[in-house]
């Protein structure tokens, strides 16, 4: 991509309505428009780092054996009724009627729907173990939308139900929830850590809060900072493991860490007084087990080995994809603008050519974006009339990792600078040597 065919809108001024830095900067940077009070419209930086989080999300879940499909934004109320949850849900269910007077609304959540799917086509034990999971967009009409793609009214949202025989199996599928949300996080360059949690207005027993930690973060939490240390890193996780599973669920679940919903000082003050932190934190994800809270009055039933009816045990399991962008700057930014990690960065490596129009560095420049494309990665090639110090101001504000800067007497002596977002640290070599060192940085991504 050149940016002067792209479509990058980024702002001058700080836009005094954000308050903090990741709103800020993603309508400094050109990647979202406000259409109306929590709802906004992707621009094209956006969207791309929005479908790489996407991406990832479906990455790991297919890797767990979920089975990706598609249920619709709005849906019927008559499920909501069978549930008990229509009346229930409140204010935040956006209610709409069609020209037939038929009762609608946004779905802020798919149990009901998921739960009737399963319902209609699902009669044995013997298909389960199954998880079913969407990724679309959620309307939950909250009081106080703010902080840009955080608290969103429309966000999009992963989530995913899984439908098991028994209390145990569904355990399983819990584990299975854990450590696949653990290793989408990681692979995002974030530390998510999961706390114990109250059910909400879901409902249900057991059930983990995914928070990164950040100081405009929403809950305050507590927690061990041993937990900090704990990586997946690139162990060999095997899903049908079920041992294995349980294991790093308990390795996670076992150092303290609550929001203040669960906070509890008597069980914190066992924790040794130089590793207790108090910090704020942004949720990323949760996961619940709710047994047959909804299999029981919708009637999803299977039979068992010995022919008697019984309802599944269920759990749902939510990642706030729209909201990850969010909690990935604000983990990652300075006062320049955003540093993207490896893993969802829009564009691998943005090139700067200091000299356009001179032949030399327009020949380098075309060169090293065909060499990064023949690598699989996607350049964004500053290629405007433009002065150096406003070329690198909008590639700091738009965060890519690396960029390759290409100047005439550079060039005169067969270097270009190969230059890390995150340091600041730049080196000389030749475009080969950029290029190969490009596609071993991305090798893992
Ligand atoms: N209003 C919102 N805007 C953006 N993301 C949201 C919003 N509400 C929830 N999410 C994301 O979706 C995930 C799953 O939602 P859920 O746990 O059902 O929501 P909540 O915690 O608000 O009850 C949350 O962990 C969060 O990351
Ligand atoms: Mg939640």
């Amino acid at each position: 991509m050149r940016l002067s065919r792209y479509f990058l809108p980024v702002l001058k001024e700080t836009p005094a309505e954000a308050q903090i830095a990741s709103h800020r900067l993603m309508l400094r940077a050109g990647m979202i428009k406000q259409a109306s009070a929590g709802i906004y419209s992707w621009l094209p930086l956006g969207l791309k780092v929005l479908r790489n989080i996407e991406r990832i999300v479906n990455e790991e879940q297919e890797r767990a054996g979920h089975v990706p499909l598609l249920m619709p934004t709005l849906q019927g109320a008559d499920l909501w009724r069978e549930s008990g949850r229509y009346d229930a849900y409140g204010e935040e269910m956006l209610r709409i009627k069609d020209r037939q007077g038929r009762e609608m609304l946004y779905g802020p959540t798919n149990e009901e729907m998921i739960t009737d799917i399963f319902r209609s086509y699902v009669s044995s034990y013997k298909d389960l173990p199954l998880t079913l999971y969407h990724i679309q967009w959620k309307f939950r009409d909250e009081m106080r939308p703010r902080f840009g793609v955080m608290r969103g009214r429309e966000f999009l949202m992963k989530d995913g139900y899984n439908f098991d025989l028994d209390y145990e199996a569904a355990m399983v599928a819990y584990d299975r929830h854990m450590v696949s949300y653990l290793r989408t996080y990681e692979r995002m360059g974030l530390q998510a850590i999961p706390m114990r949690a109250d059910s909400g207005p879901i409902g249900g027993e057991d059930t983990h809060e995914f928070l990164v930690l950040a100081e405009t973060g929403e809950s305050e939490v507590f927690y061990d900072s041993a937990i900090l240390d704990l990586k997946l890193a690139d162990r060999a996780v095997d899903y049908d493991d079920a041992a294995q599973l349980a294991s790093i669920r308990s390795e996670w679940t076992t150092p303290y860490a609550r929001t203040d919903e669960t906070h509890d000082e008597g069980v914190f003050a066992e924790v040794p007084e130089e590793r207790r932190r108090t910090s704020r934190g942004i949720e990323v994800g949760q996961i619940f087990y709710f047994g047959t809270k909804y299999s029981e009055p919708l009637g999803a039933m299977v039979a068992n080995e010995k022919g008697e009816r019984v309802p599944v045990h269920m759990g749902s399991h939510g990642i706030g994809v729209s909201r990850l962008l969010g909690a990935i700057i604000e983990a990652s930014h300075d006062d320049k603008g955003i540093i993207w990690p490896e893993g969802v960065t829009p564009f691998h490596v943005g090139i700067v050519n200091l000299r356009q129009g001179d032949a030399a560095c327009d020949a380098a420049c075309a060169e090293i974006e065909a060499q990064v494309a023949a690598k699989g990665l996607e350049p964004l090639y500053d290629d405007r009339d433009e002065r150096a110090g406003a070329k690198f101001a909008t590639m700091d504000l738009i965060g890519l990792p690396w960029r390759i800067t290409v100047g005439p007497r550079g060039i005169a002596a067969g270097k270009v600078e190969l230059t890390s977002r995150r340091t600041g640290e730049s080196e000389e070599m030749t475009v080969e040597e950029a290029v190969t060192r490009l596609a071993a940085i991305y090798a893992g991504h």
